[in-house]
């Protein structure tokens, strides 16, 4: 198995291109299942997940042509609506296909997403949209049976929770029902936002794009015919090379971002003491050598997101007085705290609440990655900590991060990928 060697104490200098969002090109792909024509995906990270799920099209019997940042899917051949527990299992983001399967084809059978490191993740939110949509849905043997063999109706849909899957899901099936569907309490993201797009480019009419309540008009189970599609760039992978440039107290710059996306993120690490210059697709960053303590809570978009708390769990080690980071979402996202304290942090927890004392130095020693986002975080712990850190379990790091350790590298750290 791989881990990344860091030797800590490097400054960071120079530029780095930010790769295609992870979380967008996801639902992206899921989506092209309601067209039975070729589609052309540009801008994708070149990540696990998304080869995983290109896979799974492949095995629903879709054509699928893929190079690292390019696909060239077809699902026009597709011939199966069956997703399996070998698929789904390695990536829960597969229940994305459950809303555009069932809409296009009025029925699916998808394996249910096994448990994950950060929480139980239900889909209860996704199955009663479903349903509400005139779908029966059965749960047996660890699949999801869904049948609509008249397609889908039409629904105001009351999310009582806000999720991001959910809407996206939601949003798929409703692109093919019949009649209009209401999604209220509906999630913001901007990978939302890019889905309603594709949908609209598509000729799907949907109204309140960008709101909590988007209204879409269905195609009564036509299939779209969809424009090429760049992926936005990945607000969370960028927002995690902003927090290597703050530990560090490093410039750098970062080509291709969208600003908007991280206003949540710049303006913390604003508040710790960093400094920035935004031109257009370029944020270059400049840390500071005393670092101010963070209070900050995790919430749905605009609001501080949830997959950037463990990057600054990590920065917040550094700072000069005790930090307070509050998890909101998910049940279970700390298990990056006692990785942190093997390399010497004062981090203590209590429920949802991590308080981060401040600490002189961290020190290096091996770590272990438990889920994406903590691995990054211990990466960036290990760019500041005395001596050599050796993060494992970095398949965890490679599902959602494009060549994390060559952009470091290129940046000046001092970083390389060895096998165990
Ligand atoms: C998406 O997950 C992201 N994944 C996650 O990023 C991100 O952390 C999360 O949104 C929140 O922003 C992708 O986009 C592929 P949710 P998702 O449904 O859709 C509960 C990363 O690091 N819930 O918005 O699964 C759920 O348990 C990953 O890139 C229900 O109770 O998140 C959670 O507490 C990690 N019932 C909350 O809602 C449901 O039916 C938010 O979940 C669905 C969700």
């Amino acid at each position: 198995m791989d881990y990344l060697q860091i030797t800590g104490g490097a400054k960071l200098s120079g530029s780095i291109k930010i790769s295609g969002a992870k979380n967008s090109a996801l639902p992206i792909i899921a989506a092209t299942i309601l067209s039975d024509k070729p589609v052309k995906l540009t801008n994708l990270p070149n990540v696990v997940d998304i080869r995983t799920l290109l896979k799974l099209l492949d095995i629903l019997g879709g054509t699928v042509e893929h190079n690292d940042t390019v696909a060239n899917i077809n699902n026009g051949t597709m011939n199966s609506t069956k997703a399996v527990y070998e698929i789904v299992s390695q990536m829960r983001a597969s229940i994305l296909v459950l809303g555009p399967l069932l809409a296009r084809f009025g029925e699916c059978e998808v394996s249910l997403p096994g448990g994950c490191a950060i929480g139980q993740r239900p889909i209860d939110l996704h199955l009663k949209a479903m349903e509400a949509m005139g779908a029966t849905i059965e749960i047996k043997g660890g699949y999801v049976r869904a049948e609509a063999p008249n397609g889908l109706q039409g629904a105001k849909i009351v999310f009582d929770k806000i999720t991001v899957g959910g809407t996206e899901n939601t949003l798929m099936a409703a692109a093919l029902a019949h009649g209009t569907t209401t999604i209220v309490n509906a999630a913001k993201e901007p990978e939302i936002v890019q889905l309603c797009e594709m949908l609209a480019d598509a000729g799907v009419k949907i109204e309140g794009i960008g709101t909590s309540e988007i209204t879409i008009e269905g195609t009564g189970q036509k299939p779209l015919t969809f424009k090429d599609v760049e992926i936005i760039p990945d607000r969370i992978e960028a927002g995690t090379y902003l927090c290597a440039a703050a530990i560090t107290n490093s410039t750098i710059t970062l080509e291709k971002v969208n600003p908007a996306h991280i206003e949540a993120s710049i303006n913390k690490l604003e508040a710790m003491g960093c400094s920035f210059k935004i031109d257009g697709e370029n944020i270059t960053i400049s840390g500071t050598s005393r670092l101010k303590p963070v209070s900050l809570v995790t919430t749905e978009y605009p609001g501080f997101p949830t997959d950037m708390q463990a990057q600054f769990m990590a920065v917040a080690t550094m700072a000069i007085g005790e930090s307070v980071i509050e998890e909101r979402l998910f049940e279970n996202r700390f298990m990056h705290v006692s990785e942190l304290n093997r390399l010497g942090s004062d981090i203590w927890l209590k429920g949802s609440v991590a308080a981060v004392k401040p600490v002189a130095q961290l020190y290096g020693a091996d770590v272990m990655a438990t889920d994406l986002r903590a691995s990054s975080a211990l990466v960036l712990a290990g760019l500041v900590a005395e001596g050599v850190t050796n993060v494992h379990r970095i398949y965890h790091l490679d599902r959602g991060y494009d060549n994390l350790e060559g952009k470091l590298s290129t940046l000046g750290a001092k970083i390389e990928r060895l096998s165990e």
